[in-house]
Formats: C-alpha cells, structure tokens, sequence
C-alpha cells in the first residue's frame, strides 16, 4: 500500500469551527452524530420527510446484504423536487450562472430552468424515449447538460452522462453498454480558446456501434458539422415548439435514476447504478449538512457533469436545496491565471468546492493571482477527488479561504453517491490533509486483510459497516462484479471501498489513496486494465503494463510500460505515437507521461503481469518479494530505464 510522505503528522495543526461561522451553521450541535448513530434509519427518514413524494415510504430499509432497498413503496420525483418544489419561494430566484470560457454569460431562474427541462422533456418523449430507457448525454459544461439531465429525470428516463472529453470509442462502448438509442451532444466546445470537435468524435465513434437511433445536437461553439439525415437533429430547432408543460413522472424509490460509468480492475468500464429516492434524499441532506447552504449563497462547484460530483453536489443536492449555482464552461487559465478568483469576485461566490490538483496547481502558479481579486464573499471551501495533502491543505485556507473559511475536504466515492466522510464545517475541528470524520448516520472503519480494524497509525483498508440511502445498487448488467468487486473481500455486508486509509489518535480518517489498479489523474479515474487493453490494440504493441506514479501537481501520472511486437524498432516517433493513442482512444487526460519500452515486463510464472512490481519500480520504491517472477532480473532493468527516462 502506497504511503504519501506528507501524511499524517506527530504534530498537526488543528482548526476550530470559526465562532461566527459556527453560531449561524445549519448544523452546529455535535449531538447529531449520536442521534444519528443510535437511530440511522429515522435520521434519514426525518430528513427524507423534507422532499415532496407522491406517497410516503412503507419501510425506510430493507438491507439484505449486500442488497439495500431505501424508502420502499415511497413515490418521488427527482426533477420535480430540483425545480418544481422550488417555484412557490424561488420561481425568480436564480438557479444557475453559466459562464463561457469567452466570458458569455447566462442566467436561470427556477421558472425559466423548469420551462427549459420541461420543453427538452417533451422533446426526449417525442424521440420515443419512454420510462426506463436509458439517455446518454455527451456535452461538456453548458446548461443544456443540466436541462438535459433534469428533463430525463422527469420522465423517469435514466441518464448515462458520458464525460465530454473522453474518446469517441469510449463514448460508444458506454453507449453499447447501456443500450441507448438516443444520445444528445453538441458541436463542439471551447478549451483554452482551441476547438474540440465534439461532434465528429461521435461521428467516428458511434459508426460501428448501431445502436443510436436519434441524436440531438445543442449549436453551441458554431462550428461546421455534418447531420446525418434522419438520425441527428438540432436541439434549438426540436426545442422551437416544444410545449412547455411535462407531467413528472411518478417514479418508484428503487427505480434508476442514472447510471454513471467509472474505471475498475478489469479492462471494461462499470455502470454504477443509482435508485431515485435513496440518491435524493441523500444529496439533499449532505448538501445541506455539509456546504451548510443559505438562501443568499452563491454556490460553485468547479466539477464537470460527467462525473459523479457535477452530478450530486452540482444538479441535485443544490438544486433541490434551493441553491444559486454558479458553473463554468473553460479552464482555470483561460485567458489568464486568475479567471477562477475573477468568477468568485464578479459572481460574489460564497462556497467553492473544487479539487486537490486544481488547488496544487494555483499554489504552483502564486497566491499573487487570487490577491488581484476581492474573493472575501468565501464564507466556506470544499475539496473532493483525491487525498489533499496538508501544504496544499494550508495554502488553499490561508490564501483563498482568507484564514476564515472552515475547509471541507470530502471523501465519497461515484459508488457511494455521497459526501461519506467530512467534517460538518459549524462542528468539527477539522486537520489539514485529513477528511476527519464519517456523515452522520455512516459507520466506517480501517480493517486489515482479515477484517479486523487496524490499530491507530495503522494502514489498512477503508471500509463502510452499514447501508446508506445513496448507495450503489447493482452493476449494469453485472451483479456478479458488483459482488466481487465491492462486498467479497470480508463478509458480503462490509463495503470495500477500494481505499487505503489509516485513523490516527483521535479517530480522525486519513485517506492514502487507492489500493486497486486504479490510478487517479488530476482526479479523474483511469482503470490500468482498460488502459492496457487499449495499448495493445495498437498494431506495434505486444503487452503493456500501465500504472501510476506519484505527482506532486496531479496526484498521479501514468507510466505505460510496453513490449513491442517482434521486428517493431523502437523510436521517439513510436512513443509519440503510442501517446497520441491512448489519447485517441481514451481522452486528453489519459496521455501517458512516460512510455517506457522493455523486452519483457515482470511476470508471474503463470504469466500475469505484476502491476504491484511496476508501481514500486516507477514509484522508486522497494518491490517486496519477488521469488514468484519469472524472471526477477528484468525489475533492475525496468528501474534503470524509469529513472534514465525521468531524467532525460
Ligand atoms: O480514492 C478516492 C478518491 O477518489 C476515489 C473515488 O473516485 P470517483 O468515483 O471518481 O469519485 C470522485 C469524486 C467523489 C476514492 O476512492 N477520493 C475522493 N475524494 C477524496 C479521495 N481521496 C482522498 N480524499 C478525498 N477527499
């Protein structure tokens, strides 16, 4: 299990939930972990009773391990509680601020956002998409990802939202996966000024795939496209006369609300599927407890929607907390270095929530770019996606909380739906680097291989001893991996989180970072199966080998060690190559750091590839034993090579 040098500390620096903070939190009396913890099930019930259902709920739980059923025979809707419950106090509220990168700037308010998702609901009904069909949604960061979304929840049409900058393949074995017959997309999207043609890479990818019936393009960057006759339609245009009223649809608690893929163990993505009222009354309730939203807050959440963050902590836990959002299409630098700390003082942003690598960045770039603004409207800052380590901690507090905002550095997972582990900012005394304490109403542990809790300073693995309203029901059509991936490493009703961790004197959690062969890029989750199932698809490679390697700016990069087929030379050329296909094939952020070649990689006798021997190697560490390698003389060669190439 890999260790961060920076974690944890004899001597850690501690802050106190600030007074005035504290005094006018929504959460400020520590005695709800024990109201929680004695009676979980009517702590979420008591919180489920603040969304709208069509019926109330028989039961709050049916856990039949590792199965739960939350809030059964209760009837909801998802859209309606983000909007329609919203029009009595907030229909002129505003909803959303969208920002362009080229500094376009559109407004919502609850009304107009309800029109446009009722509007787009009529649409996805007259394309023939009924209950239960799932639509997938490929944009990047505009408002249509959100009408988009919403409109499908309506309906009661589960969204598959594919992440805008994956592949075009990628794109379509998702597609594939989830059996989608209509896909809505755009033309194309601006990054730091540049073009991405979003439109051909669905051209390319869906060519073969056959499934998609329908696709609805949003004119967003003006770019020129082809529009396939009979299949793709503009969205301005079937949005033209649409009608603007659309019934909700009364949904089951259990029924899908979305399906979201993420990188596992094995070579294929995994649809994690998310039942409608757990999921609801989940991200309303941490949304509220954790961001400790107010009527007045601006609330900004730097996610993209093709994640699971955009999706609880930016459409519905806000929306259906009533919430102002403000999101952003661009990157940080675009045009200049200070364009996040210019949208918090033009917008008067109250709550950020952001990323580690995005706040190590900053840190790398100066604090000279957040003083050129008047960012003082912060009154509370988030981290999620990755361990934050406690100098970026710090810095983040001191230079962009101004030393006055509680930071929430929060563990959750795509599988877990929710904020899991966090501090609640009117309550904890929070340690930079550490995620401190579970949710209330949420049981987790340290345990060792055999499922004893570790001792304090101990690494071990994360783990959840008891059931959540948001949790993963089942794998898309894999109930077998949703077993063994999540519940087989202990007893079949502790959850495996996939984490290593450790809790030091006081109980506090400290996550180290992923023990599986997932590696975490700037955030975003790459599987090392599926990375090296795509690089020996490549016509020069014979095996490949891909792991990551700690980054003090991306948390990690990925070193790809590959053995060329037979009579392949290997050049400059090829590596550029090979770089540009994993990017092809997988996305921008997937783009190998170092392509390292080798005749032979480390291998059991039965001729499996060690990954754990790669990471030491790339990661400059001890590999342990290595009696079972076939050839353990290949481990010197490989650690040259890394370190030759590293330094070059
Ligand atoms: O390794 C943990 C890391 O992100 C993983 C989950 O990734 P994903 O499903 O893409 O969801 C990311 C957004 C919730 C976890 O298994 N992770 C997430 N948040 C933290 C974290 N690691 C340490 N500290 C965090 N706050």
């Amino acid at each position: 299990m890999g260790e961060r040098s920076d974690q944890p500390k004899k001597e850690v620096k501690e802050f106190e939930p600030p007074e005035d903070f504290a005094a006018n939190a929504t959460v400020n009396d520590p005695d709800i972990y024990r109201r929680a913890e004695e009676d979980p099930e009517g702590f979420w019930e008591e919180n489920a009773k603040e969304l709208k259902w069509y019926r109330e709920w028989d039961r709050v739980l049916k856990w039949e391990p590792p199965h739960s059923e939350w809030f059964i025979g209760g009837k909801i809707n998802a859209c309606y509680n983000c909007l329609d419950t919203n029009l009595e106090k907030r229909a002129d509220k505003t909803a959303l601020i969208w920002e362009a990168e080229n500094g376009e700037i559109r407004k919502y308010t609850y009304k107009e956002l309800l029109d446009e998702v009722c509007r787009f609901a009529n649409v996805l009904k007259d394309s023939g998409i009924k209950k239960g069909d799932i639509v997938t949604i490929y944009l990047p960061m505009i408002p249509e990802v959100i009408i988009a979304m919403l409109a499908c929840a309506r309906i009661g049409a589960p969204h598959s939202v594919v992440f805008a900058a994956f592949s075009g393949d990628s794109l379509a074995t998702r597609i594939g996966n989830a059996n989608s017959r209509v896909l809505v997309t755009c033309d194309g999207y601006s990054r730091r000024g540049k073009v991405v043609e979003q439109k051909n890479k669905v051209d390319d990818g869906i060519k073969s795939c056959g499934i998609i019936e329908k696709v609805i393009v949003v004119r967003h960057h003006g770019n020129d496209i082809s529009m396939k006759e009979g299949r793709d339609v503009w969205w301005h245009e079937v949005m033209k006369d649409s009608d603007i009223s659309c019934e909700p649809e009364i949904m089951d608690s259990e029924d899908m609300l979305f399906l979201m893929y993420t990188s596992g163990t094995t070579g294929k993505p995994k649809g994690i599927v998310h039942a409608t009222g757990g999921y609801m009354v989940a991200t309303y309730t941490t949304t509220k407890f954790v961001f400790d939203l107010n009527e007045d807050d601006i609330y900004w959440c730097t996610a993209d929607c093709g994640w699971i963050t955009g999706h609880s902590y930016i459409v519905y836990g806000p929306l259906a907390n009533g919430a102002t959002l403000v999101t952003y299409e661009g990157a940080p630098d675009y045009p200049d270095k200070d364009r996040y700390w210019d949208i918090i003082e033009r917008h008067k942003v109250t709550i950020l929530y952001t990323a580690p690598t995005a706040i190590r960045t900053f840190m790398k770039w100066g604090s000279s770019w957040p003083e050129m603004h008047d960012i003082s409207t912060l009154r509370l800052i988030g981290s999620v996606g990755e361990p934050i380590n406690p100098g970026a901690w710090l810095w983040y507090h001191e230079n962009i909380g101004l030393g006055k905002c509680p930071v929430v550095d929060t563990w959750w997972q795509t599988e877990t739906g929710m904020i899991m582990i966090s501090p609640l900012p009117g309550v904890t005394t929070t340690k930079p680097g550490s995620a401190t304490m579970p949710m209330p109403g949420i049981k987790a542990a340290v345990l060792d291989e055999k499922g004893n809790e570790t001792a304090p300073g101990e690494d071990g693995y994360l783990a959840i001893l008891n059931p959540w309203p948001s949790m993963v029901r089942t794998v898309f059509g894999n109930e077998e991996r949703f077993i063994e991936t999540y519940w087989s490493k202990w007893d079949y009703k502790t959850y495996f989180a996939g984490d290593g961790a450790k809790r030091d004197d006081d109980g506090y959690f400290w996550i180290i970072g992923r023990v599986d062969d997932v590696i975490k890029v700037s955030g975003h989750r790459i599987g090392s199966a599926e990375f090296e199932s795509i690089m020996v698809s490549h016509p020069s490679v014979a095996e490949a080998g891909v792991v990551g390697k700690e980054d003090e700016l991306k948390g990690e990069v990925i070193y790809c060690y590959v053995t060329l087929r037979s009579g392949t030379e290997e050049s400059d050329d090829l590596k550029r190559e090979l770089r540009s296909y994993a990017e092809k094939n997988i996305g921008p952020f997937a783009r190998p750091k170092l392509i390292i070649f080798s005749d032979d990689l480390p291998k059991t006798r039965s001729g499996k590839i060690m990954r754990r021997v790669l990471k030491s190697i790339a990661n400059n560490k001890d590999p342990g034993d290595l009696t079972t390698l076939q050839d353990p003389d290949v481990v010197e060669v490989l650690k040259e090579r890394t370190r030759t190439l590293e330094s070059a």
